[in-house]
């Protein structure tokens, strides 16, 4: 499975995306955007998961999104949000025109070098770029174990020590956190939330049919989950702030 396939299967999300993936809690954009600002992107919107936290933070909000299905949701939730298609190589605003941009769980997806330009072009001069990603703690024994099954390179990634200092073209180096927080959510939700993970939408019906039962198997027997219908479960969010150099 290519890196593309894996962007190109956002296109057909929206909705379960909305309704099943994590949001991002206030103390991230508290630290990217600690007092209000003109003019904020959110870049790789999505459904608008971390754009609502820019509603009160900022006089203009915009959000930027290659996927039309992702957009509608955004629109609909977020009616005051100015909502473009667009991608971080070619975002369609003008230079110079936003104090603040945002990536939540996106910039992985994106050509680095021509985005980081890109970006660069369209906030004001010192302007700030925030870069967010939850993952999953790696402690929590059955959410890794899970995790494991449905998106082995994010297992990987959760072991290894974040790079908290990569420099991007154009920008300062970053200043980074840590914000760990918990979410409690029901096993039907944890479940379906890793269907709408890219990994499964972008795998056969005989795969997806496959990890689940290999999920199932893991919630039903380890003893943080066994037996239980909702769970605890742990999150971090990763954040870095750049400043445009
Ligand atoms: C995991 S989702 C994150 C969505 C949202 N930011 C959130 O945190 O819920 C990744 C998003 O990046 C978008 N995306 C993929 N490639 C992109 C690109 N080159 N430019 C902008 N967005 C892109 C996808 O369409 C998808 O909505």
């Amino acid at each position: 499975m290519t890196d593309a396939t894996l962007a190109k299967s956002f296109l057909n999300a929206g909705e379960d995306y909305e309704r099943f993936r994590p949001g991002f809690p206030e103390v991230a954009a508290d630290a990217i955007v600690p007092a209000p600002v003109r003019t904020a992107l959110d870049l790789g919107a999505g459904t608008g998961k971390f754009t609502e936290r820019l509603a009160d933070r900022a006089n203009r909000v915009v959000a930027v999104e290659p996927s039309e299905q992702m957009l509608a949701v955004l629109r609909e939730k977020l009616p005051d949000v100015e909502a473009h298609i667009g991608t971080a190589e070619n975002i369609p605003v003008e230079d110079h025109s936003i104090d603040v941009v945002t990536v939540a769980q996106a910039f992985h997806w994106f050509d680095r070098d021509p985005a980081c330009a890109e970006i660069r072009r369209v906030l004001v001069p010192g302007g700030t770029l925030g870069l967010l990603w939850n993952h999953s703690d790696a402690t929590c024994a059955w959410d890794r174990a899970c995790t494991r099954v449905a998106h082995p390179a994010l297992d990987e990634g959760l072991t290894a020590a974040p790079d908290t200092t990569e420099q991007l073209p154009g920008f300062e180096a970053p200043t980074f956190l840590q914000v760990p927080w918990q979410e409690r959510i029901t096993r039907a939700d944890y479940i379906a939330r890793w269907l709408t993970v890219s990994s499964f939408m972008a795998a056969s019906d005989d795969e997806r049919a496959r990890m689940v039962a290999e999920l199932e198997r893991i919630l039903d027997t380890d003893p943080g989950t066994a037996g239980s219908d909702e769970y605890d479960l742990p999150q971090i969010t990763d954040v870095y702030i750049y400043r445009a150099a």
